[in-house]
Parts: C-alpha cells; structure tokens; sequence
C-alpha cells in the first residue's frame, strides 16, 4: 500500500446541531465523522435552535463539546445586533463572529443597520464571517471598506461573488473566503436526481459557475464542508432544511481531482490546513497527521458514515483516495473506519 502522510486537516465550517438537535448529529457523531474524513480540527457554528448569542450559552455548549468530542474543536458566536456588551468575552472564547445575512436554518437573520456598530465592537483577534449571497455579499465588502478588519466570506459559490473578492484583495483589504466541495462537485443539474437533498444555502449553480470557481481556485483560502446533517424524514418532508452533510466526503472527492489533475497534494494541503490555521489562528501540532492510501478506490456509500444523519448527496459516488489513519497529538485515534478513544478527549479550542 502506497502510504501519504498529511497534516491533520481543519474544516473552520461546520453545524454539529449539539445542543438540543441532537436526532440530527452530536459532539461525538459529529467529530467522529470528522475523523473518518481526515478533519482533526472543527469548528462549529452558532445556529444552533437556541443561537448561541450570550456567554451562558456558549459556555454550556463548549461544556458538552467537553464531555463528548473525539477532535479539536473550537466555536464561533453569533448576533443579532443586541449583545455587543458580550463580544469581549465571548471572542475570548471562540475563533470568531458569524453573521448571518440571508435566511437559512434558525432565525437568525441579522438587520444589516447593525454591521458598523458589530464591526467596531468585535475584537480585532478574530475574524467576522459572513454568510452572504449576492447583494447581501455586496453589503458586507461595503462594510469592510469603511471599517477594514479581518472579515471571512463563507461560502461563496458565484463567479459574481469571486469577482468580488478578487477585486478587494487587489485592493489591500483583509477579506478571505471559502468555497464548499458540495459547490464544486456537483451543479444545478444534479438537483433533479438529488430532490431536497440537493437543497442548501446557498444553492447549487449553473455549470459554467462551478467551472469558474475551478479556474480561480488560487483566489479561494479555504474548502469547508459546511457539514449541515439533517434528518432524511426531514428533507423529504413538505417543508425540507437547507444543508448536506461533507465532513466525510471532502477529502475523497479532492483525492479523486488529484487523480485526475485537476489539484494537487500540496493545493489541498493549502485549502484545508494551512490557510484555515492562518486565519482562524489555530496552532499547528507536527505530530498531529492522517496517514491517507491515495490510490484505494472505493464508493461513497450511507451505510458506512459515521454522521448521525447516514446520508450524503455523493452516496454512490466513486472515489480515489482513503483516510486509513489519524493520530491526534501523538496518539492514533483513528484506524480503518474506527473510532479508538474515549468521548471526551479532543480539545476545546479558544482565541489565543
Ligand atoms: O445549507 C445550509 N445549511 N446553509 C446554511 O447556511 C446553514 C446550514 C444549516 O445549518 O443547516
Ligand atoms: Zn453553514
């Protein structure tokens, strides 16, 4: 066997629904599912059904994630507009702020009258992220312009947007921003075999829009999964979710474009390790790695993840290139689709 050593990979982009929508994924399912996809750092959003917008309740999130995750973990907090006498605190204890100007799962739609007044009182030691899409992604560069602090535009998934972002880092500002594998494998086409479960936020584009945002993957920082498990009776119901699960499919489905030419090792490495380190201020640890087979090839398949949800938009999907190992600070805490610690174990992760 043909043997690939990586650094462990840090997805800055996921719901892991812990608290109170546990049905859908936990600490436990959700980093072990991070594991088995070569993820050794998470960082979970604040859209939980109650928004984590006050220091009580991200303290008892991280007090869950304390007793239950199997990876390194870290938060974000999240506003209406109407804690901004929390955001010391809080940013002392998360890896940055998320807005949310377009409605997804939760209500948590922010009244954009508030963004200067949230850019001035977030501290400058960790980024804002925005979802935005279109006019609202307009908005926030707006912002930016005015007040310039590190700001992270999640997401993107238009040449429009990457337009824009291009645009503003020519012009000196501190913008990143990241793309989803579930924007760049698959496109508007495939939502008539997917049904919902091709329904996200933002969601699906043209194929001509998903060839852009190849051409120009130098201008992204950063892949994130925005692992978004929901229940399948959910999403085939009359009112279905926004989101897909990715922490397990990410890595394969770069593996298999390496195959074929399209990236390379050192792309990926870039996309889902370093850059995610650099922004999100995550220290690195040598003797955290995946130990990856890039030439297994092998199906996608529902039955095999370990997400609470056990679905995937790529079920059936072959790919090239399998996670086989994982050793987390020195210590393997993953082997062969194998969860090998105890709850509880990874790291919680603050501002620092
Ligand atoms: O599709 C999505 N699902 N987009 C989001 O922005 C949120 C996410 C979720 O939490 O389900
Ligand atoms: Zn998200």
């Amino acid at each position: 066997m043909n043997t690939l050593l990586l650094p462990g990979l840090i997805d800055p982009h996921v719901h892991l629904r812990d608290p109170e929508q546990t049905e859908k994924e936990d600490f436990l399912t959700g980093t072990s599912a991070a594991l088995s996809g070569g993820f050794t750092t998470v960082l979970d959003m604040p859209n939980n059904k109650t928004p984590v917008m006050s220091i009580h309740t991200l303290d008892e999130k991280i007090a869950r994630a304390k007793k239950l995750t199997v990876c390194d973990i870290g938060f974000y907090y999240g506003s209406l507009g109407d804690n901004l006498d929390t955001f010391r605190e809080a940013s002392q204890k998360t890896k940055g702020l998320k807005l949310f100007l377009n409605q997804t799962t939760g209500n948590f739609l922010l009244d954009p009258s508030f963004l200067e007044k949230i850019f001035l009182a977030w501290p400058n030691t960790s980024p804002i992220l925005f979802h935005a899409e279109n006019e609202t992604f307009d908005l926030a560069l707006e912002v930016l312009k005015k007040i310039p602090r590190p700001i992270h535009l999640c997401h993107l998934s238009t040449s429009y947007e990457l337009k824009k972002v291009i645009d503003a880092k020519e012009a000196g500002l501190p913008v990143s921003c990241g793309v989803t594998p579930h924007h760049l494998f698959l496109t508007k086409e495939d939502e008539a075999t997917l049904g919902p479960l091709g329904l996200m936020k933002p969601p699906l584009q043209s194929r001509e829009e998903v060839e852009f945002l190849w051409q120009h993957l130098g201008a992204i920082d950063i892949i994130e999964s925005d692992h978004a498990p929901h229940l399948l009776t959910e999403k085939h119901s009359e009112n279905p979710p926004y989101g897909v699960p990715g922490l397990e499919t990410t890595l394969p489905l770069l593996l298999t474009e390496v195959h074929k030419g399209r990236l390379t090792i050192d792309e990926i490495i870039r996309l889902c390790h370093t850059n995610p380190a650099k922004i999100f201020r995550i220290p690195v640890d040598k003797s955290t790695q995946i130990e990856i087979d890039p030439d297994e090839e092998w199906i996608i398949s529902n039955e095999h993840l370990l997400t609470k949800c056990r679905w995937s938009p790529f079920h059936d999907r072959s790919v090239r290139g399998r996670v086989k190992k994982v050793i987390l600070h020195g210590n393997t805490v993953y082997e062969n689709g194998k969860i090998l610690v105890q709850q509880g174990s990874g790291t919680i992760l603050e501002n620092g």
